[in-house]
């Protein structure tokens, strides 16, 4: 999809979307940076938008690896459907899904998920909802990756994980910052 296309369709949908343009690629490259390929066997990816992530993804991933991809947009889907790669698992479904797509895919843990919905515009509940539903998901020492444009949901993500790195990526526009989490312990601390 060109930039002009994610433009408009953004624009019509800046609620959903979260943004007007898709990821730079230094974006991208520094999402890619935080994963070990070599031990990745699967990989989800919430909010793929036009999958401008997702092919720098399954670029660099193993052959038998699986990126389990979720998205609501109509005209997003309608792109992501284009990509044949037997590895690219989509769903044309809410990120609210993630567990029971997971047991559909027979998948018991996930090494890392980056997601780049725009949790600030999404109602507390479900943005907790999908953040625990993730953490349950990810493998001990797996890897919870973020796409913000401002750090107002830190801590979001601070109180499921326990901990909290970020990075900030000038060459993006909007300029972005990238929220990494790790997971440590099996069962998440009650952490108030
Ligand atoms: C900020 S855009 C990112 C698009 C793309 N990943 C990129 O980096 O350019 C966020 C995407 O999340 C999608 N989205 C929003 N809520 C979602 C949900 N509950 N489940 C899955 N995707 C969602 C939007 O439709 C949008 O395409």
């Amino acid at each position: 999809m060109k930039r002009l296309d994610f433009f408009s369709e953004s624009l019509k949908n800046l609620k959903e979307v979260g943004t007007v343009t898709r990821s730079s690629r230094y974006l991208c490259r520094n999402i890619t940076d935080q994963i070990d390929f070599n031990n990745a066997d699967v990989i989800v990816e919430l909010g793929a938008g036009d999958g401008v992530i997702s092919e720098k993804l399954l670029d660099k991933m193993k052959a038998n690896s699986k990126l389990i991809v979720f998205e609501i947009n109509e005209v997003f889907c309608s792109q992501l459907e284009e990509i044949k790669d037997p590895r690219f698992f989509f769903y044309k479904k809410s990120a609210e899904e993630l567990t029971n797509v997971l047991k559909e895919q027979g998948v018991n843990h996930v090494d890392y998920v980056v997601s780049a919905i725009p949790f600030t515009v999404v109602p507390d509940e479900i943005a907790k909802d999908i953040v625990e539903q993730c953490y349950k998901s990810l493998k001990v020492g797996g890897k919870y990756i973020q796409v913000h444009y401002s750090l107002v949901m830190k801590n979001l993500y601070k109180r499921a994980f326990g901990n909290i790195k970020v990075n900030f990526i000038l060459k993006n526009l909007p300029p972005a910052f990238l929220l990494i989490s790790r997971k440590t312990e099996e069962v998440a601390p009650d952490r108030g």
